[in-house]
């Protein structure tokens, strides 16, 4: 693992936005999607952090900082992105655009550790987010940088949480939006908001990779800002995952994190947040990260059995529609995150992704069905040995069960072969009619 001067700038210095391919770095309000010099994907180093007299803040104390910042001031700083600016976007000042977001949930549930197989099963629900997805921890920041750069247009291409969390943010900041998605392939949760917060909506006759080759070009040819996660800034509010539930362990780290995988934005965000935590001091252990695709979408899976000796496309199909992803984008940084942390990468079929969804509905948490990719990933790593049943596992959920009503409808009213249909009954209107229900209902509960 690198040190804290490989990771971070001299102390206090300014954030700057680094080539990760030529090494080329760039002021941090340049505008440009990805590295002019060589096409490569940007990131961000900032200095390492220090306290108002300009010294060094040893791990106590940034702890600390982030603990005092939680609620402490007035807007923006109610966020679980931004308490932790530090290391996010230190210079944001008063251009943050906040919901606020982050402060999400850690669950236990009991009928989820006992599906798993792991007892203390812990629950990170991204859901929680104020349009229903992880999305809103980049896209503060995005936006936030967006303002700073005087964008006069935000636009990204998504397959439904990213455009209705830019929906969101871009009419907060009352700057245009525009998003590309997939037609006939988002869920109507996502499609609905997204026309709700009022971005232009533009649904290309393609898949997500087809709307994330355009809206690149498009941004390139017309000065759009991009706010894919391909935007280093997103990637830095997307860290805040990892650092919120770490804070809520108290900075004890778990041994596994498990994550759903598609364009591999988030992989490769939780990588840089346990790289920097590591190098700070604020863990002492890193814990395996685990990435789990749907078999139809699996190429980085594939890569990853041959210890990413080839980069993979694939033309992708999952029930899992969040994460219908065949060419990733974070592809680079998604590797050095997995290689980074000793970590793993799976695929779970539909099925698979689908039998998890259903337990966690049951249990009354419910999530979307690319989220209950994780869990479905810790089963199975389980069964194969590799997580053990007292290990310290934290799953992430990333999107809301409302996100998808749709399939929800599909499963438990219109599908004849759903055996765990929970299928509504059309009474008249008098009691007799309620209690024959209730005489006829055996069991009102899903059995995992
Ligand atoms: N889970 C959900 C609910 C998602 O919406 C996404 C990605 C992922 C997991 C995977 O995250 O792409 O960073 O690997 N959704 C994007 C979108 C692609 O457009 O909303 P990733």
């Amino acid at each position: 693992m690198n040190s804290v001067a490989e990771v971070f700038l001299a102390p206090g210095a300014p954030s700057v936005q680094r080539c990760a391919r030529c090494g080329t770095v760039r002021d941090e309000l340049d505008a440009a999607p990805a590295c002019p010099e060589c096409g490569g994907l940007l990131e961000i180093l900032h200095g390492r952090p220090v306290d108002a007299s300009g010294n060094v803040l040893d791990a106590l104390s940034i702890k600390h900082a982030f603990a005092q910042h939680c609620c402490a001031r007035p807007l923006g700083y109610a966020s679980g992105v931004w308490r932790f600016e530090s290391i996010v976007m230190p210079s944001a000042g008063s251009a943050i655009t906040s919901h606020p977001e982050g402060n999400t949930p850690l669950l236990s549930r009991a009928a989820l550790s006992r599906w798993s197989g792991v007892n203390g099963l812990l629950i990170k629900h991204e859901g929680h987010n104020p349009t229903g997805s992880f999305k809103d921890r980049g896209m503060t920041v995005g936006v936030t940088q967006a303002v700073r750069v005087g964008a006069t247009a935000v636009a990204c291409a998504s397959t439904g949480n990213t455009s209705a969390s830019l929906a969101s943010y871009a009419a907060q900041a009352g700057i245009p939006g525009l998003v590309f998605v997939p037609e006939g392939k988002v869920a109507v949760g996502k499609l609905a908001q997204t026309l709700a917060y009022g971005a232009r909506t533009l649904m290309v006759r393609g898949d997500f990779d087809a709307c994330l080759r355009l809206v690149q070009e498009s941004a390139r040819e017309l000065g759009i800002y991009l706010l894919n996660s391909i935007n280093p800034w997103r990637v830095e509010g997307q860290k805040t995952i990892v650092l919120e539930l770490l804070q809520q362990l108290d900075w004890k780290a778990p041994d596994f994190i498990v994550l759903p995988a598609g364009n591999l934005g988030n992989t490769a965000a939780f990588g840089k947040a346990l790289r920097e935590c590591y190098a700070l001091g604020l863990i002492d252990r890193l814990p395996r990260l685990v990435a789990v695709q749907a078999a139809g979408a699996a190429p980085f899976a594939k890569s990853f059995r041959e210890d990413f000796a080839t980069r993979y496309t694939v033309a992708a199909e999952t029930v899992a529609t969040a994460i219908r992803i065949g060419d990733p984008a974070s592809w680079d940084r998604a590797v050095r995150a997995i290689r980074g942390t000793n970590g793993i990468v799976l695929a779970c079929s539909d099925e698979d992704i689908v039998d998890a969804k259903v337990v966690i509905d049951a249990a009354g948490v419910g999530c979307e069905a690319a989220s209950a990719a994780s869990i479905a990933g810790v089963r199975r790593l389980v069964a194969d040995g590799i997580i053990q049943s007292a290990d310290r596992v934290v799953a992430v959920l990333t999107g809301h069960v409302l996100k998808d009503p749709g399939m929800l409808i599909e499963l438990h009213q219109t599908r004849a072969d759903f055996a765990n249909a929970n299928r509504p009954i059309v009474i008249d209107a008098n009691v007799a009619a309620v209690a024959r229900v209730l005489r006829e209902t055996q069991s009102l509960s899903i059995t995992p």
